[in-house]
């Protein structure tokens, strides 16, 4: 017999089934509540609301658990590369060699951008932040492929998703090469995803950058940890557009302006701003963290805490320890990884970070792997949408083929004036 909730309203009971997911989550159903009672439910910011029902990725904030697909980010983190990682989330198993192959092969024939797409890159300023560019350059590419905007069709598919992850990474990195005045790079179809990425950041026309494994590795690693995080708020985001009908590209685009925000993916650059003005000013970061705590300040910890997360975020321990071994490997030390440290250890052991649970998200240490690598500061949060990628496809691929999904249309209390007359301009004070 399926479960029910009562939920008693001005005296009249009101049975609402009980939805469970595979990993034992409940949810109340309350989609037929206002019909039935005149009621809706009010959660400022979702916290309490679960949106949709998902099969790509799960977390247990608690126990600080990662799936993607049911497998462990540890065991991804080890064993997989991005790209097998990218299939696995998108279409819901681990690719076979014929089938990593085929995927591989399609990202290098989609590699190249329209010939024509270079001119929109002229048309930006040169201190034009890189977010807005990819963003804009998305929707953009779009526009030369005209099956894109055509309704959703799982026969091509596959190639859509491929062509999406294949052109970000290159048009991110002639974002980076424009903003530099540096000649643009286009890549070698002989590389393997990432490390064509770095080639296209980092060659120069007379002289091919050298692809260091461990370096190639490292950024392969942060792109994976990236590549889904359930219902966030760029992911949301691209379930909201994509709930329109809109295409895979306008989608993806609206989740780039989502995550750029300094609360989402934004964060990875406030992070090593903060270690830098810790390490300029020669103090122990006890400022920030006093800023942090105090609410009037409007400061925070940045890289610490998570909607979801009451424990260590796995891909931030996952990160802390790659950050260690890479600089290891490269014979480098970094005084922002110790300054992380000690701030780490200083907010773990502080009451304020304790009573709420806030710990090192996937933010804290991801930006000192990127300057490891020699990622710019105002290119991190462009890696954190490369790598989210196909998550936002997952996702989308999801609300396409929906039983029955609808437009997402959230209801509001409204709480502004009750109904007042027009008054014309002459009366007015
Ligand atoms: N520093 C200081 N206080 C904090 C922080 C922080 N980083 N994070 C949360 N709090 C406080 C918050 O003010 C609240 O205090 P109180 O109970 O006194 O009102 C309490 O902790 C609980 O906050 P919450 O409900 O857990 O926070 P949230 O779910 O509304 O916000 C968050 C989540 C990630 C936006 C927030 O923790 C934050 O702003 N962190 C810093 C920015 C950051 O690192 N963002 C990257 C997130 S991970 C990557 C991603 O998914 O984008």
């Amino acid at each position: 017999m399926s479960k029910v909730a009562k939920l008693e309203i001005e005296g009249k009971i009101y049975e609402l089934p009980i939805v469970e997911g595979s990993e034992g989550e409940k949810a109340v159903d309350i989609s037929q509540l206002r019909q039935q009672s005149g009621y809706i439910t009010l959660d400022d910011g979702y916290g309490n609301t679960g949106s949709c029902k998902s099969a790509i990725t799960f977390i247990d904030g608690e126990k600080g658990i990662l799936r993607y697909r049911g497998i462990p980010i540890e065991d991804l983190a080890e064993k997989a590369s991005f790209v097998e990682t990218a299939y696995l989330i998108i279409f819901g198993h681990l690719p076979n060699s014929a089938e990593l192959n085929r995927f591989s092969d399609l990202l290098t024939q989609n590699e190249m951008l329209h010939e024509d797409l270079k001119f929109h890159f002229e048309g930006f300023p040169p201190n034009a932040h890189p977010m807005a560019i990819l963003s804009a350059m998305i929707n953009a590419s779009s526009c030369f492929h005209q099956r894109i905007l055509g309704p959703y069709d799982d026969e091509v598919f596959e190639l859509q998703a491929a062509r999406l992850i294949s052109k970000v990474r290159t048009i991110a990195a002639f974002a980076f090469r424009k903003s530099r005045g540096l000649p643009i790079i286009y890549p070698k179809p002989v590389y393997k995803y990432t490390a064509n990425f770095l080639h296209m950041m980092f060659s120069q026309p007379f002289q091919d950058y050298e692809l260091k494994p461990e370096i190639v590795r490292a950024l392969d690693l942060i792109f994976l940890l990236h590549a889904d995080h359930e219902q966030n708020c760029s992911t949301a985001t691209v379930r909201m557009i994509a709930s329109s009908k809109a295409n895979l590209f306008a989608s993806a685009a609206g989740a780039v302006c989502a995550i750029w925000g300094p609360l989402h993916g934004g964060a990875n650059m406030e992070v090593v701003q903060m270690l830098e003005e810790i390490h300029r000013g020669g103090d122990d970061g006890s400022r920030f963290i006093a800023a942090a705590k105090d609410k009037k300040s409007g400061h925070k910890l940045m890289g610490f805490g998570h909607r979801v997360y009451r424990n260590y975020d796995p891909r931030a321990k996952i990160i802390k320890a790659q950050c260690d071994q890479l600089l290891a490997v490269l014979k480098r030390t970094d005084p922002l990884l110790d300054i992380a440290k000690k701030l780490e250890e200083a907010a773990l052991h502080d009451s304020y970070f304790i009573e709420r649970k806030l710990y090192p998200n996937v933010d804290f240490y991801s930006g000192i792997i990127m300057r490891a690598i020699g990622i710019p500061l105002e290119m991190f949060t462009v890696m954190f949408a490369i790598g989210r990628m196909p998550g936002w496809i997952a996702n989308y691929k999801e609300i396409m083929e929906g039983q029955g999904s609808r437009i997402y249309r959230p209801r509001q209390i409204y709480v502004g004036p009750t109904r007042q007359s027009y008054q014309p301009l002459a009366d007015r004070k």
